[in-house]
């Protein structure tokens, strides 16, 4: 008796409901690649050529290194610009799966939806490790990557969850824009490199979708104090992040010095922070901050979250 009645709640306890989290699961399994398929063999990277969009690497606003020299830096910041996204997706991931984890009896599609993500930012993080090492061994000297990922994830993580899925949003925008605006219309970078960034591209793009939801079920009755409050703490990330970009600025302009042989002047030196801080800044933050579609999330939280974005943001353009 007690056999049959739990086999009765088994089979009549979970409907599979959707609300759009179908399609994004479906969408999402369409793209779905292999890191063997991205990566290795004989698909090597091209050390003669530029791997980023010089809309997001600025290393032409420079004038005192050659034209190798630029060339080499701009390597530099694609090394960094992986580096990096693998370390965001180092506090993305548990995240997503703490978001999910409270509601797996509630709609099977939001669910697989969600560890689809899950995965795919997992699988992320291991293909920039395996990039590292292509990179380390092709390039020929060493290039500091902020971090640790387990500090930055923690430091970021102490913040209210709202916070944390509104500077994960900004983070998929920004590199939805990356690939649309810059990098896929670039006949100059590698080849190799610009296939990673588009089959990254390729699975962001639903991670953009999931996370909207995200905002928008954790934004679900909030008082405007406590949206406020988010926007506070999405600042403050935004603050954390910033202070990584100026220490990844340095960590650059060491690498360029280690792999030209080159020591550069005061005045070099002032120059080189001035113009790649900047580009740090539109790469990381200001090109997510001012995309329209976070914008309109933004707008949706009402409160004042708009307003108190758009007086930020010029400072990272
Ligand atoms: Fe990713
Ligand atoms: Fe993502």
């Amino acid at each position: 008796m007690l056999g049959a009645g739990i086999i009765d709640s088994i089979t009549n306890a979970r409907p599979a409901v959707s609300g759009g989290f179908r399609d994004t699961l479906v969408a999402s399994q369409k793209v779905n690649w292999r890191i063997e398929d991205i990566i290795g063999g004989d698909k090597r990277l091209d050390f003669t050529k530029p791997f980023m969009p010089e809309a997001l690497a600025r290393v032409q606003e420079l004038s005192f290194p050659s034209a190798d020299e630029k060339r080499i830096l701009n390597q530099i910041r694609g090394n960094a610009y992986l580096g990096i996204f693998g370390l965001v997706e180092e506090f993305i991931l548990p995240f997503v799966l703490d978001h999910v984890r409270p509601t797996l009896d509630q709609d099977d599609f939001r669910v697989r939806a969600f560890l689809q993500f899950a995965g795919e930012e997992a699988k992320h993080i291991q293909l920039f490790k395996v990039f590292s090492d292509e990179f380390c061994e092709g390039f020929g000297s060493e290039c500091r990557i902020i971090g640790p990922p387990a500090e930055v994830a923690s430091a970021v993580l102490a913040h209210q969850p709202l916070a944390v899925a509104l500077a994960i949003l900004h983070i998929e925008w920004m590199s939805q824009r990356h690939y649309i605006e810059s990098i896929k219309g670039d006949i100059e970078i590698d080849l190799q490199f610009k296939s990673l960034l588009k089959n990254h591209w390729l699975e962001e793009a639903q991670h953009a979708k999931l996370d909207t939801r995200m905002v928008e079920s954790l934004s679900e009755g909030l008082s405007d104090e406590a949206i406020t409050a988010a926007i506070d703490g999405f600042l403050a990330i935004g603050g954390f992040l910033d202070e990584g970009l100026k220490q990844q600025t340095v960590f650059d302009m060491e690498a360029l010095e280690r792999a030209t042989g080159r020591t550069l002047t005061v005045e070099e030196r002032e120059a080189f922070v001035a113009t790649q801080l900047q580009a740090n800044r539109w790469t990381y933050i200001g090109s997510g901050m001012i995309h329209p579609k976070f914008k309109q999330t933004l707008d949706r939280l009402g409160s004042d979250a708009s307003k108190r974005i758009a007086e930020v943001a010029p400072a990272f353009e």
